[in-house]
């Protein structure tokens, strides 16, 4: 039996396209594997519900960010997994979720802007260059990176599973697994 020590959150910050989604599926894979209680929370999903209306400037984002972080916190203290995939813009607002729920890992998900933009797997950058999309983070918005994140995935340079890995890896080292 897996004796999950207690509840964290993961928090996958980066630019839309550098992989967080991808590894969010992977790694919630794993730990339903290992037995961990997970609960996934992506900011595509969120904002047809808990965040439904919302918009991309920054005061509506930081909304997001903190109905988010709200909810990771409630399950959190109560034993879950919670892996958080949004942009999360902000840096002020990403440090102040991770001091509320103090079990917190932050993982960047980093690929160059050039790399995410290739990809463009929903033809959004496509469309944010034409100019149908505004404020679209990267282009004509902000983002800024972490400075001191607890995990970086560079996404160009490393497979999904070596992504998976690491966070796995800094898990079990802070107890989370068992
Ligand atoms: S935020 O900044 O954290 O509130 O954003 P988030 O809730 O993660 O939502 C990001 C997804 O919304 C789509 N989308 C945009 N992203 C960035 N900027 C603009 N203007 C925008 N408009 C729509 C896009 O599908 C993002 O999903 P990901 O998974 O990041 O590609």
């Amino acid at each position: 039996m897996n004796l999950q020590k207690s509840g964290v959150t993961i928090w996958l910050t980066g630019l839309s396209g550098a992989g967080k989604s991808t590894i969010t599926g992977a790694l919630e894979k794993k730990l339903r594997a290992l037995g961990s209680k997970v609960e996934v929370l992506d900011g595509d999903i969120v904002r047809l519900n808990l965040s439904k209306g919302l918009t991309f400037s920054k005061e509506d984002r930081d909304e997001n960010i903190k109905r988010i972080g709200f909810v990771s916190h409630l399950l959190t203290r109560n034993g879950v997994i919670v892996i958080v995939s949004a942009i999360s813009p902000y840096r002020e607002i990403r440090d102040e979720v991770k001091q509320r729920i103090g079990d917190f890992i932050e993982v960047y998900v980093n690929s160059p802007l050039a790399v995410c933009e290739e990809r463009d797997v929903k033809g959004l950058y496509k469309r944010a260059r034409n100019g149908e999309i505004k404020n679209f983070t990267g282009i004509d918005d902000p983002y800024e990176a972490p400075l001191d994140p607890d995990i970086e995935c560079r996404t160009d340079k490393e497979t999904i599973e070596e992504s998976t890995e690491k966070i796995l890896e800094k898990l079990a080292e802070l107890g989370y697994l068992a």
